[in-house]
């Protein structure tokens, strides 16, 4: 899929069925590398990442059978490094080296790939891995990393608050000797996934959720059974997909405390929220949101992934909205394209701010990552006219039968 055709003018009302959590089930997967025992993983969503997460353990030489459930066997791994071709695709293919590092000794991957959002420096997962005893060279691309015997656990404070750096330094750390405590730790909810899943194959981890996680090391891991948790960043997509076109939707199958910041925020954008055990209703009554500021921040704080998102309401709400990214340096690419469809939008520095419009117009538009293409779709949805998206294959990496679940909420999107 690499172009849509997206009809607008769309009032999008319905119900969707949220899938798993690609953000967790990415580190997941590449967890299972811990032990030679079986796994067996369920909710695990249909994504082009996924895909790629899984050729590079096939070709490590994990055995993987995947109908409904995903069962993964990782007791005849017998190759210690990962192609190029794979490892450039994801970012995710990072958290290779400490599963690869605690269990066999020795690791050797190129630097990762992903969105072009920003620099994506790996300084923070190669610091936790040395501190723990990890020799590593850095040479031509490639991380070639080793360590003689056992990792040894450590106490660890991240100068800087890292999602992936902290599962990196967790996952090591459940094999390494002794203890280790990762200070000033990611308290994201997938971190808390992926706690969980370890714990369930015999792994001592404790904290994860909070700025401090302690692991008391262990000599081997069993096998188990995991379901991956929903994705809340789709989740809050269909949320603004319905904010944004006065409309209303029950999203199923999710977690709402892992949405608080973003459901404050759309209750202040004037939408009606209601939750449950595990679904979210937003009404907006047929009203035109009203216009936010926000600021990203580390969870529990404003997730940067759904910064675009949300600024697509600001450029169609009532009065000006800000929103200011402290993640990332360069996630405003998507601007630009919505500027081609009529909205009013200046960047300063870290801060896109949004004059608000009553209407878009449709556009001939090009995505430039995953969170800006969900976006740019949406803004086609309610667009007058008929909106053109280039450059979809970023979409598939992270969302699961988006234009279909949308479809069914009464969009009209085609692929071409
Ligand atoms: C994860 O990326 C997610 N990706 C991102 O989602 C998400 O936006 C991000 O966490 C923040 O929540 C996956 O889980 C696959 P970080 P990650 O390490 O781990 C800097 C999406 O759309 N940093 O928390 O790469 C980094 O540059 C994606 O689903 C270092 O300086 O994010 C950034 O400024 C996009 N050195 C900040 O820390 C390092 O070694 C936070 O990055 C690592 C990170």
């Amino acid at each position: 899929m690499n172009k849509l055709r997206v009809e607008g003018n769309k009032n999008l009302n319905g119900n969707v069925i949220i899938s798993g959590s690609k953000n967790a089930a990415l580190p997941i997967l590449f967890m299972t590398i811990l032990t030679e025992e079986k796994i067996k993983i369920s909710n695990v969503p249909n994504l082009t990442d996924i895909n790629i997460a899984l050729k590079l353990l096939v070709y490590l030489g994990v055995k993987i059978k995947y109908k409904k459930i995903l069962c993964i066997d990782a007791s005849s791994i017998n190759i210690f490094h990962a192609p190029y071709h794979l490892i450039k695709k994801i970012r995710a293919s990072i958290w290779i080296l400490g599963p690869l590092l605690a269990r066999f000794g020795k690791a050797k991957i190129f630097l990762p790939g992903g969105c072009k959002i920003g620099r994506r420096p790996i300084d923070l997962h190669l610091n936790g891995l040395i501190q723990l005893g990890a020799k590593i060279d850095l040479k031509d691309n490639c991380i070639d990393a080793y360590v003689k015997g056992r990792l040894q656990g450590k106490y660890i404070l991240m100068e800087k608050i890292s999602v992936g750096a902290t599962i990196t330094i967790m996952s090591a750390a459940t094999l390494a000797q002794g203890y280790t405590v990762i200070d000033n730790a990611a308290c994201e909810p997938e971190i808390v996934d992926i706690a969980k899943f370890l714990n369930s194959l015999g792994a001592n981890i404790i904290g994860a959720g909070s700025k401090k996680i302690y692991i008391k090391g262990v000599i081997k891991l069993t096998g188990g059974v995991h379901q991956v948790i929903p994705d809340r960043i789709e989740t809050g997509t269909f949320l603004v997909a319905a904010a944004i076109s006065q409309g209303h939707i029950i999203c199923h199958k999710t977690e709402p405390k892992h949405l608080k910041s973003v459901l404050i925020k759309l209750n202040e954008a004037g939408a009606k929220i209601e939750t449950g055990k595990d679904w979210i209703k937003l009404d907006m009554r047929g009203k035109r949101p009203k216009a936010l500021n926000i600021f990203t921040a580390p969870y529990p704080g404003f997730p940067t992934d759904m910064q675009a998102q949300f600024a697509l309401l600001n450029t169609i709400s009532k009065g000006i909205g800000t929103i200011t990214e402290t993640i990332f340096e360069n996630r405003f690419i998507y601007a630009s394209e919505l500027i081609n469809m009529g909205a009013k939008i200046e960047i300063q520095k870290n801060t896109i701010i949004c004059y608000g419009i009553p209407k878009l117009i449709s556009s001939n538009v090009f995505c430039s990552d995953l969170r800006a293409s969900a976006t740019l779709i949406l803004a086609g949805c309610i667009a007058a006219g008929l909106t053109i998206v280039n450059h979809t294959y970023h979409l598939i990496r992270g969302y699961e039968s988006f234009p279909n679940k949308l479809n069914k909420l009464g969009a009209d999107i085609k692929i071409i």
